[in-house]
Order: structure tokens, then C-alpha cells, then sequence
């Protein structure tokens, strides 16, 4: 059964079992590796992508339910947020191995999108589920706030 959908503004048609999770259509049918594995159960947020501009875990969101969807990965997001937040992750040199940085960079692009001006608190609660085995989560903080300060500059 084939799929169509867009990833990153580009229209795609998989051919695959409806129940592959887009984390392995994204990396093995379509080469964006830039979307990470981390546990495969929603725990980590290794693999988050943005799907019809809210974050969503794709180890766990199967093809069948891509069918006219819009995916933006780390490869491809756009649009103010997205440009502030990886802006302030280079500026503040978050990552350090790296692994989960693309997660954590698509989680707080899309915090931005859906509350500008996040306060502490809220930057907690929505990064809660992005694991980092670094613990860069200190500068992930900074990061966000100084995105969410250059918004609107
Ligand atoms: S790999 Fe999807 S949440 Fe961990
Ligand atoms: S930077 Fe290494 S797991 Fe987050």
C-alpha cells in the first residue's frame, strides 16, 4: 500500500507496511537521518518531527496514518521559531554528543510556536519528555529563552 505526504515541503509516495513508524520511513525510505532512535516507545523524544505543525513522536505515529500529512524534520523546518531556536543552539553551543539534539531542537521550536513566551515552568513541562543522556538540559533552557527573547527583535 503506498502513502503520500509531504516531508519538509517536498510531496513523497512510500511503498511500505502501514505500520512502519515514519521514524524508519523517514530514515531507511527517505534518508533523513537527522531524526534519531532512541528507545522506540515515545519515552525519549529522540525522533520528534513536526506532523501538520505539532510535535509528535515518529517512533510510535505508523504510515497509515500519514496519508496527506505534513512532516517537517530537523532537515527541513522552517519559519521564525525555528530560525530563533537553532540561532540560540549554536549560539550557546547546547549539545554535546548530540544524539538527542535534533528532538530537543523540533520540541522547543514547536514550544515557541504554540507559546511565544514561554516562562520556566512551561519551558519544563513541554521539554520534560526530550531525555538527554548529556544533561545539556541547563543550556537547552538558555537556549529557549533566548530564542523566545529574539522572537519578536
Ligand atoms: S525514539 Fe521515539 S520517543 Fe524515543
Ligand atoms: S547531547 Fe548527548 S544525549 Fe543529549
Amino acid at each position: 500500500m503506498s502513502t503520500t505526504f509531504t516531508v519538509n515541503g517536498r510531496e513523497v509516495t512510500v511503498d511500505a507496511d502501514p505500520d512502519t513508524p515514519l521514524l524508519w520511513v523517514l530514515r531507511d525510505e527517505l534518508g533523513l537521518t537527522g531524526t534519531k532512535f532512541g528507545c522506540g516507545i515515545a519515552a525519549c523524544g529522540a525522533c520528534t518531527v513536526m506532523l501538520d505543525g505539532m510535535s509528535r513522536r515518529s517512533c510510535v505515529t505508523p504510515l497509515s496514518t500519514l496519508d496527506g500529512a505534513r512532516v517537517e524534520t530537523i532537515e527541513g523546518v522552517t519559519g521564525p521559531e525555528a530560525e530563533v531556536v537553532q540561532a540560540a543552539w549554536v549560539d550557546i553551543n547546547v549539545p554535546q554528543c548530540g544524539y538527542c539534539q535534533s528532538g530537543q531542537v523540533m520540541a522547543a521550536t514547536s514550544l515557541l510556536q504554540m507559546i511565544p513566551k514561554p516562562t520556566d515552568e512551561e519551558i519544563d513541562n513541554a521539554m520534560a519528555g526530550n531525555i538527554c543522556r548529556c544533561a545539556t538540559y541547563v543550556r537547552i533552557r538558555q537556549a529557549i529563552r533566548q530564542a523566545s527573547d529574539n522572537l519578536e527583535a
